[in-house]
């Protein structure tokens, strides 16, 4: 209860001062502040990915086509095989073809750029995703550069992340464009907001951040070297988390009100957690997305978006 006073009156101190700058009548903003002082409102990632199913499922059935997604993985990690049998499965749940392909832990680098190349020049294939991590053999960036950037549904290859990042349309990293979305799905506005993004993985942060910036935020990568984190992360208001530290983001680090967007998939004595102490944070934050059922959700069906996107370019 003392801490929901003390965040109720940190609350309007915070309002105060923008109502004051905006000209808006104090005492009508005091009312949400009062609303805003409760337990944050839940980001469902689940239902918002629905809706994107939704959205592609009517996009192939319009467009007439039977998009192709092949999704490889070499070697047996656990996690990959996870990710990599439902990847193939939403694919064909929503109508694409979806492919699973499977090879050792022992393959080489060659023979997997040359099944890379044999995937390129299929025409029935639009998108190639190659699981990472890899085995230590194989240098993940000579495979990512050999996939035709047109069928990169990943995102990654050096052409697309150049295109993204001048601000030109591109196919998108998934988790990165599956936060945009989960963003968008609270209808708080982007453009001018203070955006904080821990973490600058090319996978998450980097492309998370120039997302942002795209959508005019104000936007900070902080990183193992930032210095005072927190304070910086304290500014946001939207925060994305993306350092791979279980519970790192505690409530200290949240600016009261902030739509915090959870990206950690950690296990503590093997329950799944993100990077955000959910249990505090949500006291403070005004959304928040759980994990799971947050951004992991989004991730596949952006997936699933971009294919058909990349479909539709290549055939029509
Ligand atoms: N490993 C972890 N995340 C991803 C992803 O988004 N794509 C691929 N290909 N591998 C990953």
């Amino acid at each position: 209860m003392t801490a929901l006073v003390i965040t109720a009156l940190v609350h309007l101190s915070f309002s105060m001062r923008g109502d004051r700058a905006r000209g808006w009548p104090v005492k009508t903003k005091v009312t949400l502040v009062s609303a805003a002082a409760m337990a944050a409102q839940l980001i469902d990632g689940k239902a918002v990915a629905k809706v994107l199913e939704a959205e592609v499922a009517a996009e192939i059935a319009r467009l007439g086509i039977r998009p192709g997604l092949v999704a490889v993985r070499v070697g047996n990690d656990p996690a990959s095989e996870i990710y990599v049998r439902n990847k193939a499965k939403k694919a064909r749940e929503l109508g694409l073809e979806g492919t699973e392909l499977v090879f050792p832990e022992t393959m080489t680098e060659s023979a997997l750029l040359a099944e890379v190349a044999r995937l390129n020049a299929d025409d029935a294939v639009d998108g190639i995703l190659v699981q990472l991590p890899l085995p230590k053999q194989i240098d993940p960036k000579k495979v990512i550069d050999a996939i035709d950037p047109a069928k990169d549904v990943d995102g990654f290859h050096p052409a697309n992340v150049g295109l993204l990042h001048l601000g030109r349309p591109a196919l998108v990293p998934c988790t990165p464009s599956g936060v945009m979305r989960l963003i968008d799905s609270t209808g708080v506005a982007i453009e001018g907001k203070r955006a904080v993004v821990i973490g600058r993985s090319d996978i998450v942060g980097k492309p998370v951040a120039a997302l942002l910036l795209a959508r005019n935020a104000t936007v900070t990568i902080c990183h193992s070297r930032t210095r005072d984190l927190a304070a910086v992360a304290r500014e946001a208001e939207i925060l994305v988390a993306a350092i791979g530290r279980a519970r790192f983001v505690t409530a200290e680090m949240i600016r009261p009100c902030a739509v915090v967007i959870d990206v950690g998939i950690n296990r503590i004595d093997g329950k799944l957690c993100g990077d955000v102490d959910f249990q505090a944070a949500k006291e403070t934050a005004g959304w928040i997305t759980p994990v799971p059922g947050g951004v992991g959700p989004m991730t596949i069906a952006v997936l699933m978006s971009n294919t058909v996107r990349a479909a539709a370019r290549r055939r029509t």
